[in-house]
């Protein structure tokens, strides 16, 4: 299914069989970032959609979600956040934990990055499980911002992620989705 308006980037995405695991299907983006018209097209695609809103940041998701991020938050003339991998920020940071398939891992904003009832968008490449999306979300909450929206290019509908988002109340934009 294709959400965004003439423009398809799994013509771009590499699929890699059985990594970083056997049965998981990789989708990696590094193929739609390297074709320049790819690229543009895809941030393109968020800065149209954004562009009226009046965002105030954008808040990408360590370390895929700093790639894209950027440069739409740029366009937007609006701040860009990152939400770390814990133990990289050093001022006073919020912390949230969630679950991975083996384990659990916790991400990290700093206390002062977001002003309360500022206007945000919270980004990364790819929604699976929606537990990273989610705790990022959660950072966002803690700081008193209000999330427009939280976008991704890949949606992976079949493992619950936007869903799990969607009740939670947020909304989910993605470019395209895999089965
Ligand atoms: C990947 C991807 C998302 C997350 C999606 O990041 O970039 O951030 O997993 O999975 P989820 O919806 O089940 O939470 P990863 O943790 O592999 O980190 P990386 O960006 O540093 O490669
Ligand atoms: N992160 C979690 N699942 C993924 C997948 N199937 N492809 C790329 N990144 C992922």
């Amino acid at each position: 299914k294709i959400m965004s308006f003439q423009f398809d980037p799994r013509q771009y995405i590499r699929t890699v069989p059985d990594w970083p695991v056997q049965g998981v299907q990789f989708r990696d983006i590094t193929t739609l970032l390297e074709h320049k018209l790819g690229f543009r097209q895809t941030i393109d695609c968020y800065v149209h959609r954004y562009f009226e809103a009046d965002i105030d940041a954008v808040v990408g998701i360590d370390a895929r979600g700093f790639i894209i991020g950027a440069p739409i938050a740029y366009e937007l003339r609006s701040s860009f956040v990152p939400v770390r991998k814990k133990g990289k920020l050093p001022g006073e940071t919020v912390c949230e934990s969630y679950e991975l398939e083996y384990g659990s891992a916790e991400i990290e904003m700093h206390t002062d990055a977001l002003k309360p009832g500022s206007k945000v968008i919270l980004v990364d490449d790819l929604i699976a499980t929606g537990g990273t999306m989610l705790a990022a979300a959660r950072l966002i909450e803690k700081l008193g911002a209000s999330i427009v929206e939280v976008c991704a290019i890949v949606n992976l509908p079949d493992l619950g992620g936007s869903r799990k988002l969607e009740e939670a109340g947020y909304k989910v934009f993605s470019l395209c989705e895999y089965e």
